[in-house]
């Protein structure tokens, strides 16, 4: 029965990406579907999310979640943050993550577009992105790593978490560094459905190295694990005497 829902709601997904002319008018159409399609999903990717920053010892953090949609992870996160501000492009998505973290008073949610970022006028120990790299062109990625670096606090992070493709999902939820035919193969069809949502090979998933060395040209240092299948990069500051501030609050 849960295959059934899920074939209608990727069907619908589908229709509603070429019917719209922008993510932000799909994301808003979708909105009211998303987390009965994603949602456990998500919740999955933010359960591993925090085991990887815990890893770390990172709490007391401000926070900013750029993609943060329906607020599945920013709810999460919330444990870990003395405030937290989700990002959106879409209204609608927002909406769904204010209702979810209506009890959680450390955070806010702001509409806005991560490629011409809103005057925030603060900076974060934490900036991440779960589930935002496919709509990141590669020609715009390390001009964008470059802002998240300029929004960091000193010690500060970035943290973006890579899904496994969809379709890894039944394959042992593995995010491969290097893309078999039989993806590119799947990639190929599925772009051809999927309208302007279209993924790019080179960044979804798949080119860490790609996403190293735009992590590296911006000055920072590099870090990648397999958290339970998702693939979290980590971009720090080097530890130099001007950013030696402990992010690690007791
Ligand atoms: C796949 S969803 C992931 C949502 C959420 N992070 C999660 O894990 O459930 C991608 C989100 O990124 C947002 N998004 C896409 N492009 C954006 C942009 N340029 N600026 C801000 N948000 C954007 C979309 O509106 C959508 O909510």
């Amino acid at each position: 029965m849960k295959k059934l829902t899920n074939f209608i709601l990727s069907v619908r997904m589908y229709l509603t990406a070429l019917i719209s002319d922008s993510e932000k008018t799909f994301y808003d159409t979708f909105s009211d579907h998303y987390d009965l399609l994603f949602g456990e999903e998500q919740e999955r990717t933010a359960n591993a999310l925090i085991r990887f920053l815990a890893g770390s010892g990172l709490k007391d953090l401000k926070i900013l979640e750029l993609g943060c949609g329906t607020g599945i992870v920013s709810n999460k996160l919330s444990c870990i943050a003395s405030s937290l501000i989700g990002l959106d492009l879409s209204e609608k998505m927002l909406s769904h993550a204010l209702a979810r973290n209506r009890y959680n008073s450390n955070c806010r949610f702001i509409a806005g577009d991560f490629f011409s970022m809103p005057k925030l006028n603060e900076n974060f120990d934490l900036v991440c992105a779960v589930g935002v790299l496919p709509h990141i062109p590669i020609s715009k990625f390390e001009k964008w790593i470059s802002d998240c670096k300029a929004l960091l606090n000193p010690g500060g992070i970035i943290v973006l978490a890579i899904s496994p493709l969809p379709w890894r999902l039944f394959l042992g939820r593995k995010s491969p560094k290097e893309l078999s035919q039989l993806d590119i193969l799947i990639l190929m069809i599925y772009n051809l459905l999927a309208g302007f949502l279209r993924v790019d090979a080179k960044i979804w998933h798949v080119k860490e190295i790609f996403i190293r060395s735009a992590i590296e040209n911006n000055g920072l240092l590099f870090e990648s694990k397999d958290e339970d299948g998702t693939l979290m990069i980590r971009a720090s500051l080097p530890d130099t005497s001007a950013n030696k501030t402990p992010i690690v609050k007791n």
